[in-house]
């Protein structure tokens, strides 16, 4: 087998290398089967569960030990009879240790039965308020597990490296969902036990539940969309015919799709990622529905994950990019495929301008992790590794290595790559070694790749791949006339809202980021230049103050806060407490700190309750609260 070295870099002694976040031992277990049931109770706002995970033993150890955090367990059984066991101290961020004292040799099958109970703190899961949904009948609940929150809701081997088959089942009040294939419903009283399949091995990240006054409705002839039902009609109208699109281009550029139905869930505004990608039902949240398909591209990502991620899938959070790089590279691929290759590459812009604000903003001091590779080994919680990095380093190396092999060559790597791999989890040592086999008349070209600097070094990759412009020109012409104006000290009132008129929301978007990103030239400064903010306004604040868009919406307001456009402040404020999801959250409060440290407080207190706890906490870390 082909290996090889970087320079610069030690490789680990095993592949794919140990996952330092998670505190079980699980390198002494392969996993057979998982028996997954939970019981929610809205009023205690509690889940009891049993867990059965069917493991062999692949190296001898005296004890099983699985991860749990906050987590009540009331007993244990191996292979039915009762087991001590001990709940070791908390370890920041990774939790508590479930030891289980057991003689675990070699080749002997395992059935390791556990009763649980969610605590008040689990951090996986949350619930609302009927107030909080879009019916304002019944309460809702729902479960974000990525990357290391699994152990709060269920004592598991909580690493991506592990991956299990699973039966599962929710009993609850309302209509459920689960990461699985459905396979019956019973009632019992007041409440249903809806039992799930998923014959496709799965790591513990990606098991999910939500509960909720939710309905579906088909949109394609594989898919369904699932809503409160005050919104059903307008998902439909959003995602009906694009799906299948999606499905197919995902099916030319990689292999066929092998998860039977494919579906979204649209969750209620507290919902704090874009989207996740629950296997089988994409966990989405409201803000992707805007009345003209202008933001559904997040359905591409998270159905690109059905290869990225969730077919082959990293070893640990530190190789994350392995995940989210690949998926970015393949859903823009899609999109390619679907709008055309100028629109693919024009993202591919958009997410190489989000690359370099994050890197900045991160100071020189502070880029630990603006490497591709996250080096979590001080048992660091990896939800703080966080950040546009992996996405967009990730793709711009795969681009650049499609570009540099071209396409014609790299197109049939992809399911090469993904077929070796398909239900295992790997490295990035493993990724690379994988390109050097399949490339093998090619070393030389690979060889003149700096891997060191891409993979493991901080800052911006150390090539920008040629990008098809053809998009943006329309946008930086006007931007640049905006920016000769500003820096001439011409009347600003030449520009109108004929301008932006062709706009789409991605143009939009890019028209704003370049506006906000004047603040790196040399002498400008927005907070200088508040009557440019106003005429901006007068002129474009009927169209994109009014934007349906969360993502243009959020950059007007950023570009005015930013420039501490005092009228914006409580526009900005009052907005974050109708969105939760942390894109939107965190930059709001960031940018409202900086100007109003006590009105962002302030805001922040008002509406942290309608937050997810990881929301919460990490806007608290934003703000210096915690
Ligand atoms: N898997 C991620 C969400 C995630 C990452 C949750 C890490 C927890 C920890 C998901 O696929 C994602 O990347 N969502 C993006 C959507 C986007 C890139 C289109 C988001 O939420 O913004
Ligand atoms: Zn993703």
């Amino acid at each position: 087998m082909t290996v090889k070295n970087i320079p610069g870099i030690t490789r680990p002694v095993q592949a794919p290398e140990h996952d330092p976040s998670t505190l079980s031992n699980y390198h002494h277990f392969e996993m057979i089967d998982t028996d997954l049931n939970f019981d929610v109770d809205f009023d205690s706002q509690c889940i009891t569960g049993d867990i059965c995970l069917h493991v062999k033993v692949t190296r001898d150890c005296s004890a099983i030990v699985l991860d749990t955090s906050y987590l009540t367990i009331h007993d244990v059984k191996v292979n039915g009879t009762s087991k001590s066991f001990t709940l070791k101290e908390r370890v920041p961020a990774l939790g508590s240790a479930l030891e289980i004292p057991c003689d675990c040799s070699i080749d002997l099958e395992l059935s390791i039965s556990i009763r649980f109970e969610t605590t008040s703190q689990c951090t996986a899961i949350q619930y609302l308020d009927k107030d909080a949904t879009d019916g304002k009948k019944f309460p809702y609940m729902f479960s974000q597990s990525e990357p290391i929150h699994s152990r709060s809701f269920f004592p598991c081997f909580d690493t991506p490296a592990l991956k299990s088959p699973y039966k599962m089942s929710i009993t609850s009040a309302f209509n459920s969902v689960m990461s699985g294939r459905p396979v019956s419903v019973t009632k019992y009283g007041d409440k249903s036990t809806y039992k799930y399949n998923q014959p496709v091995p799965i790591p513990s990240y990606l098991v999910a539940i939500a509960s909720g006054d939710f309905e579906k409705l088909p949109v394609g002839p594989r898919s369904h969309v699932y809503c409160e039902p005050t919104n059903l009609k307008q998902c439909q109208r959003e995602f009906d015919q694009d799906v299948e699109k999606f499905i197919k281009a995902a099916e030319e550029i990689v292999f066929q799709y092998e998860w039977d139905q494919y579906d979204i869930l649209i969750l209620p505004k507290a919902f704090p990622y874009g989207g996740m990608e629950i296997p089988n039902i994409t966990f989405a949240t409201p803000t992707i529905v805007t009345g003209d398909k202008s933001n559904i591209d997040v359905v591409a990502h998270e159905l690109a994950h059905s290869w990225a991620g969730n077919l082959v899938t990293n070893c640990s959070w530190e190789h994350f990019w392995l995940n989210e790089g690949w998926c970015v590279y393949l859903e823009r691929k899609i999109l390619g495929k679907v709008h055309g290759p100028a629109f693919r590459d024009f993202c591919a812009i958009i997410g190489w301008y989000d690359m370099a604000k994050s890197i900045k903003a991160m100071g020189d001091n502070q880029d630990r992790f603006s490497s591709l590779y996250h080096d979590l080994k001080d048992g660091c919680d990896p939800d703080e590794a966080f950040s546009v990095v992996p996405y967009e380093k990730g793709s711009t190396l795969l681009y650049y290595l499609e570009t540099l092999l071209t396409p014609e060559k790299f197109d049939p790597f992809i399911p090469y790559y993904f077929n070796k791999f398909k239900y295992r989890s790997l490295d990035s040592y493993q990724f690379l070694d994988t390109v050097y086999e399949y490339f093998s008349d090619d070393h030389e070209l690979l060889d003149t790749v700096d891997w060191n600097t891409w993979i493991f070094q901080p800052g911006m990759p150390p090539i920008k791949p040629d990008f098809d412009t053809s998009l943006v020109n329309q946008v930086y012409e006007l931007s640049d006339k905006w920016y000769n104006a500003i820096t001439k000290k011409e009347d600003c009132h030449q520009f109108s809202a004929e301008d932006i008129k062709g706009f789409n929301a991605n143009q939009s978007v890019v028209f704003l980021e370049t506006l906000i990103a004047f603040n790196k030239n040399q002498g400008f400064d927005w907070t200088n230049q508040l009557p440019v903010l106003n005429v901006l306004d007068e002129i474009y604040g009927p169209t994109f103050g009014a934007s349906a868009n969360a993502e243009v919406l959020s950059r007007w307001y950023l570009l005015h806060v930013g420039g501490n456009n005092m009228k914006y402040f409580d526009i900005l404020g009052n907005w974050l407490g109708s969105v939760g999801r942390m894109k939107f959250v965190r930059p709001g409060y960031v940018t409202l700190n900086k100007c109003d440290h006590d009105r962002a407080v302030a805001f922040f207190r008002k509406f942290e309750s309608g937050y997810h706890p990881i929301c919460q906490q990490m806007v608290k870390k934003d703000l210096g609260l915690d």
